[in-house]
């Protein structure tokens, strides 16, 4: 494994606590130690706590993330989650994804405010790009391209597009680690992160099921 290499799960809107620990408890002593692999893990906001104390507890080698963080710093921001106070939790936080783009209303702005907010607070932006010509904001060195006819169809893009599509975010951007996301599972995350430009993974829907989560990590 040359370089990092990203295995995320974006649980989106799923899962409670006891499911969440559950998903821990199986997950958590399967994960390869090698420090050039970084799996985290994104519940939703309620199981963020549990899920980190479960994690320090075990010691496991796996990181924490939101799934979102709010544009603001704390203030009157009724029902966002502050930088400030999200990061004794958080290491990552996963920003414009095109679900929230879509259904909430996110614009490149918020963003790129959000981005702002996450690296103030000492959080790994994971910023979502639909296509090569959405922009990448300031100081996001972590890039997620999801196609969103890829996501949750069981359609994913070809490893050779995506692959393309990374050399061109890089070459735009520089210095970034680019992912891949939208339908990978554990039979065919090894065609994606193969891809020399390929840094790894975003992955939702088969990030839901322990088992299947742990064969995506044993095919790396
Ligand atoms: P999917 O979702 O793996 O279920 O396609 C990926 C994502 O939306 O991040």
């Amino acid at each position: 494994m040359a370089g990092n290499t990203w295995i995320i799960a974006n649980w989106k809107s799923n899962k409670n606590i006891a499911e969440a620990l559950d998903w821990v408890s199986k997950v958590g002593p399967q994960i390869p130690k090698n420090e050039n692999l970084k799996v985290v893990v994104c519940p939703t906001f309620t199981c963020l706590e549990e899920v980190k104390k479960a994690i320090t507890v075990s010691n496991f080698p796996l990181m924490v993330g939101s799934q979102d963080l709010s544009p603001y710093s704390e203030g009157s921001y009724t029902g966002e989650e502050a930088g400030r106070i999200l990061k004794d939790v958080i290491e990552l936080s996963l920003l414009g994804h095109s679900e929230r783009r879509k259904n909430f209303g996110e614009t490149d702005e918020m963003v790129s405010n959000k981005v702002k907010q996450a690296l103030d607070n000492n959080i790994i932006p994971l910023v979502c790009v639909q296509d090569e010509n959405v922009s990448v904001p300031e100081g996001c060195k972590l890039v997620a391209y999801e196609p969103v006819w890829a996501i949750g169809s069981g359609t994913p893009d070809t490893p050779e597009n995506d692959q393309q599509i990374a050399q061109v975010l890089k070459s735009k951007y520089g210095d970034i680690e680019v992912l891949c996301g939208g339908s990978v599972n554990s039979g065919n995350i090894k065609s994606f992160v193969s891809q020399p430009d390929i840094s790894g993974a975003l992955i939702g829907g088969a990030s839901l099921n322990a088992d299947e989560f742990i064969k995506i990590l044993k095919e790396l």
